[in-house]
């Protein structure tokens, strides 16, 4: 495609590029995708090129985007936090490795391959051991002094370990949000009505720009290691011994195998796509990868230009995007009534599975992207699993197309829809009588996270409130055998199973229970917060507003939201129900004896124990200081197993977790 390359299209494109820069770093909210922002920097280099007379002191080839924010101190950078060069294909590769051996006048050049991680780029120095502080990226030469934010970094070493400690070191890393934290907090803003986050590295990205550090801490930031600006002993010479050298002074960095020593286009490429398979499995996001001249020595031979230097590249994966068209809009009504329009598209592949929907989050979205049935758009998988439309193919739209609007009555019962000032979400406020949000509360209240009752599935939920057998929470606790069979596709065993689950859900912890009631805001942590306070169902009920506000971490919003719950008399009723049903909700205590061989201790449980449910072992592990996770990994210390015990007992002989009986266990105790 030749385009014309007049001064006016120049100055438009620097513009252009200007404004993506200051949404992708001051506001941490982009309006393009990466790749989309990578072709308009390639046709703008294209330019400078064709045209250097043109170049712009301005313009974002010649200048690092400047992502501080006013309100930190700035701080200089003791050696320049540069940017890396893109590659995109062979081709480019190719180049890359001719461009080493020319300037290094040999034919081989070893070089270390390893993960472009997907966050945010910081700066940490250490002086004797211990770290004096973190910086941003900022211009490239000053960036925002975080270190009380980073301090939060569970992961991030204050103090160095080993025996060699230099005594100075500068690491560059990557601080990022865990995939999975990112879609559990976004799951709850989604819920609350609040604008979700585009990306995880956008969720980082905002929560390390927090004052408050107590909230950065809430947000369970991670980072990895992967360089090294300046190190007074200088015990490494080559990039691939890095990794190893930077874990024995206590960093997360890459694991061995995530790393390789490469020296030709067919191997780097190899390298991708061998990560590029493990990238779905991966914690976090990564989006290509990045190529160090190995020698560390060498590197200064070859310097930097303004920007980047010339020892290194990224090469970035191709995007994980398709273009469909929108056949009809729906929306969905959530357990809180908050209405979610969703695409319904022409069925497409991408990465790995064919999409037929996409969520459009909200109005606002809708109206910013100018999204109308009929358009032909671009979809993306982000981080999420769930698939977003990022793009309007305005020249496709067909001639008759109309905005969309939000529905003015509930899809689901008919009943006015409100939008409050200041919140991006519609909502139904029919909250007694609308059975769609009836719907989404009964499938939470059983789901996993919640009271994890097995088999109570969105199918069956559907069921038990189509046949009347079920409409509020206490209902599910009356259930019979035979109720269950009267439904289609019970049989006995099935139902029996389920009542059992029922049965065993009522040994639940508190929080698990104050979570499960769905009160708008409250999600997991604020629920473990009041659980620890309240300690009892009756005190739970009888919480005054000033008492909320006063616990850690719960703002004046959340504490409003779970009085104006308390003040309903059918939620009372409904709590006094669920008691008098045999809901026994459980407090751990928390453990003050450190002797204790639990203490510290994560625990996994597996298979039926004879002695006691799960959820009573689970308490006694906490009480006495230890802590219990749903899955087994290299983190677990024990594996308590009983009868029948799966799939997580053979992990866990294959991880070499130490396998504990229920015999050991009483023991122990
Ligand atoms: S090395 C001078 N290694 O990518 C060398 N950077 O686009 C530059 N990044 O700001 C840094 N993974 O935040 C390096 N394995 C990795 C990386 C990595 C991600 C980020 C880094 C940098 C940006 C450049």
């Amino acid at each position: 495609m030749v385009k014309e390359e007049t001064y006016e299209k120049y100055t438009e494109l620097v513009e252009a590029l200007r404004h993506h820069d200051f949404k992708y770093y001051i506001e941490a909210k982009p309006e393009i995708s990466d790749y989309e922002y990578d072709v308009l920097y390639k046709e703008l280099e294209e330019i400078e090129k064709g045209h250097p007379q043109w170049i712009l002191p301005s313009s974002p080839t010649q200048v690092i985007s400047d992502s501080t924010h006013s309100t930190f101190k700035r701080k200089a950078h003791s050696a320049p936090m540069l940017s890396l060069a893109n590659t995109y294909n062979r081709e480019e590769l190719c180049d890359f490795v001719d461009r080493l051996h020319k300037l290094l006048e040999t034919k081989t050049a070893p070089i270390c391959a390893e993960l472009k991680m997907d966050g945010l780029a910081i700066s940490l120095r250490y002086e004797n051991g211990v770290l004096v502080h973190g910086i941003t990226r900022g211009d490239g030469k000053k960036g925002d002094d975080i270190t009380q934010n980073i301090k939060t970094i569970k992961s991030l070493p204050y103090k160095l370990k080993g025996k060699n400690i230099p005594e100075v070191l500068e690491v560059r890393a990557e601080v990022f949000m865990p995939l999975q934290v990112f879609q559990e907090l976004n799951r709850v803003k989604e819920e609350s009505g609040e604008e979700i986050w585009a990306n995880p590295r956008n969720a980082a990205a905002g929560s390390l720009k927090l004052l408050d550090s107590k909230e950065v801490y809430r947000r369970k930031l991670d980072f990895i290691a992967f360089g090294i600006i300046e190190d007074s002993s200088r015990q490494v010479k080559y990039q691939h011994e890095v990794p190893a050298y930077l874990k024995g002074l206590g960093f997360p960095t890459f694991s061995e195998d995530q790393i390789a020593v490469v020296e030709t286009a067919e191997q780097i490429l190899e390298y991708a796509a061998k990560i590029e398979k493990q990238r779905s499995e991966m914690r976090f996001e990564i989006d290509g990868i990045v190529l160090k001249l190995d020698s560390i020595d060498k590197r200064k031979a070859l310097g930097t230009t303004a920007k980047v230097p010339r020892w290194a590249v990224a090469y970035k994966f191709a995007a994980e995007k398709a273009t469909t068209t929108i056949e009809s809009i729906t929306v969905q009504v959530g357990r809180t009534g908050v209405l979610t329009p969703v695409a319904e598209l022409a069925p497409v592949f991408l990465a790995g599975s064919t999409i037929a929907r996409a969520t459009l989050h909200n109005m606002d979205e809708i109206r910013r992207k100018d999204i109308r049935i009929g358009d032909t758009v671009w979809i993306e998988k982000g981080g999420d699993v769930i698939p977003k439309v990022t793009l309007v193919d305005f020249e496709k739209r067909p001639k008759n197309s109309t905005p969309w609007n939000m529905p003015l009555e509930c899809p689901s019962c008919g009943e006015r829809v409100v939008r409050e000032e200041g919140e991006v979400a519609t909502r139904c406020i029919n909250h007694k009588e609308c059975t769609a949000q009836n719907i989404k509360k009964l499938i939470f209240f059983a789901s996993k996270p919640a009271m994890d009752i097995e088999n109570l599935g969105d199918k069956v939920v559907e069921k038990l409130v189509d046949s009347g057998l079920v409409q509020k929470f206490s209902d599910i606790y009356k259930l019979t055998s035979d109720d269950l069979l009267t439904l289609e596709g019970f049989k006995e065993k099935s139902a029996d199973n389920l009542i059992d689950a029922i049965e065993k859900s009522k040994d639940i912890e508190f929080y698990r229970l104050i979570l499960a009631l769905g009160i708008k805001f409250v999600g997991k942590g604020t629920a473990e917060v009041i659980a620890a306070h309240a300690k009892t169902l009756e005190a739970f009920m009888n919480l005054s507003e000033l008492e909320i506000v006063d616990l850690d971490g719960v703002g004046e919003k959340v504490a409003h939201s779970v009085i104006d719950y308390l003040a309903h008399p059918t939620h009372i009723q409904e709590l006094k129900d669920l008691e008098q049903l045999g809901v026994k909700p459980i407090v751990p205590k928390v453990a003050t004896n450190s002797d204790h061989p639990f203490f510290g201790k994560t625990f996994v449980l597996t298979g039926s124990l004879e002695g006691y449910t799960r959820t009573e072992a689970g308490s006694l592990i906490k009480e006495r200081g230890g802590k219990v996770s749903s899955s087994v990994s290299a983190k677990t210390d024990f594996l308590l197993y009983g009868e029948e015990a799966g799939s997580k007992l053979k992990k866990a002989q294959k991880l070499g977790v130490a396998l504990m009986t229920e015999e050991e266990f009483n023991k122990s105790l």
